[in-house]
């Protein structure tokens, strides 16, 4: 049988459109390695969001090159081929076929026009919205998994002026509800308990509902335990979906977890102007507040870009003062990197770059402030109990089976246990650290439910994601 070995970077969109590319090629009778030594197939799933992002590419690219001796085929996918297109082959003239996101159900066919001969595929066109169609998931997706993500919708139709997101996914486009609801059905069927729907902007959702209403459309479904979502801007959280965050006897989805991640990106006006992110930050608090006030356990994530083009250390200052303010669980935070296409890279001179180095010494000072706020949330939790949905074996050392979940608030957990993948386990918290809690398995609230075992054939296996640089 031929092999692959998928190699992806980037977001949850591309681990996903991963997994859906990998079932198109079991299709064709191709099977997952771990190792890309022995692979027939070398399928790069790239990510262009920052400059090291597109730089992994090349160095990884440069390292499968030698393989191409003995025939493997080796494609690149993903938003650094939907931005270069052909310019990929100039740049890697080894590179059998170009595949950009809006193809990922085409992967198949371009894999066997390669295999027929054809050299330099290129298939980055756009489809427009009649003809896309979402790919399903195959139906025996989820099998052994707790967790599994759901494309709501596709793309961004916003323009902050530092994203290359908007050119690399193109135009937003939502998956129609029932779409996502059958595959919502079919992984709770396979023994899936938690559910994230996914997007560059999944709560502008339009599919035939509200997001809000998506959300509880999904609550529904039979043997889901969790919703959760990402990625959401500010501008559309709406005052539904902040309702559908109260306890169930206040009308809330009571499947949806006590978690947001709501990227903000800087603590001060002037910057969020140039940013082109369409809000203020006391408008951006207020939206904090309002949440909070209908759920009280919320923990809250967001993504901040440091150094971004005229940010001056009154701005950084507003930053770290947010920070401290609304008291995140975690923050994702970057230096600023100027992207192809986007506006900020056309005004940089105007608005004036940022030394490389201020912007990594602003980075370490946000980073340190935030580890500073992550312990002592997490120390606050010490000796509280928490349901944790367990995952599966977890790499901490310790005596005996131990287990990794995840708490309502999507804190991991490590814990001596031999429970199932899928089991709810309450836990007392022991320990914190800036990464995860420690603690001690209390009773089983839920057994890990029974998946049938016509489902249980061999999946195919991934390569790990790695996270973008
Ligand atoms: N759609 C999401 C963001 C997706 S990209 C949203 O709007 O929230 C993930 C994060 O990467 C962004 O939130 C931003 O913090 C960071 N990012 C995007 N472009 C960047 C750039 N040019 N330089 C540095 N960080 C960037
Ligand atoms: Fe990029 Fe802004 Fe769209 Fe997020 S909302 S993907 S940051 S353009
Ligand atoms: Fe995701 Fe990177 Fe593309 S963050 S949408 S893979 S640019």
């Amino acid at each position: 049988m031929p092999t692959h070995y998928i190699h992806t970077f980037g977001c949850q969109m591309n681990e996903h459109d991963s997994a859906r590319m990998a079932e198109r090629l079991a299709a064709l009778g191709y099977e997952g390695t771990d190792s890309p030594e022995d692979a027939d197939l070398i399928l790069l799933n790239t990510c262009a969001i920052r400059e090291k992002a597109e730089d992994k590419l090349f160095s990884a690219l440069g390292r499968y090159r030698p393989l191409k001796a003995r025939g493997a085929v080796i494609g690149v996918a993903g938003c650094v081929a939907q931005q270069e297109k052909d310019a990929l082959f100039d740049r890697a003239g080894y590179v059998d076929f170009v595949l950009g996101p809006d193809q990922v159900a085409q992967v198949g066919e371009v894999v066997a026009r390669v295999k027929a001969g054809e050299r330099r595929v290129l298939a980055t066109d756009w489809l427009d919205s009649q003809a896309y169609v979402f790919p399903s998931a195959d139906p025996d997706a989820g099998v052994g998994s707790a967790t599994a993500f759901v494309t709501a919708m596709k793309g961004c139709d916003n323009v902050c002026s530092f994203c290359v997101v908007p050119h690399t996914r193109g135009r937003e486009q939502s998956r129609p509800y029932a779409e996502v609801i059958a595959e919502a059905i079919q992984l709770a069927k396979n023994g899936v308990r938690e559910l994230t729907l996914i997007g560059q902007n999944v709560n502008s959702y339009a599919g035939g509902c509200t997001f809000a209403e998506l959300l509880r459309r999904v609550g529904a479904v039979d043997g889901l335990r969790r919703i959760r979502f990402t990625t959401s801007h500010p501008q559309d959280l709406s005052d539904d979906l902040i309702a559908a965050y109260a306890p169930a006897e206040q009308g809330g989805e009571p499947k949806l977890m006590p978690h947001l991640h709501l990227p903000v990106q800087s603590g001060s006006d002037a910057v969020l102007e140039r940013m082109r992110r369409r809000h203020t930050v006391a408008w951006y608090e207020e939206r904090l507040a309002k949440l909070r006030a209908v759920r009280s356990d919320l923990a809250l994530t967001s993504d901040f870009i440091c150094g971004f083009p005229g940010e001056t250390d009154d701005d950084f200052a507003r930053t770290l003062g947010l920070v401290e303010r609304v008291g995140y669980d975690n923050l994702f935070s970057f230096v600023y990197s100027a992207r192809p296409h986007t506006s900020a890279l056309r005004h940089e001179d105007e608005w004036g770059a940022v030394p490389q180095e201020a912007r990594v010494e602003r980075l370490r000072r946000l980073q340190e402030l935030q580890m500073a706020v992550t312990q002592r949330l997490g120390d606050a939790l010490v000796g509280t109990e928490v349901v944790v949905l367990v995952e599966g074996p977890s790499k901490d050392l310790g005596h005996g089976p131990r287990r990794i979940g995840r708490t309502p608030q999507n804190r991991p957990v490590h814990f001596a246990s031999t429970e199932g993948v899928g089991a709810l386990v309450r836990v007392r918290v022991t320990r914190a650290t800036v990464q995860s809690l420690q603690g001690e398995q209390l009773a089983v609230v839920e057994a890990p439910p029974n998946v049938p075992a016509a489902a249980r054939r061999r999946l195919p296996v991934l390569a790990p994601a790695i996270v973008a640089g």
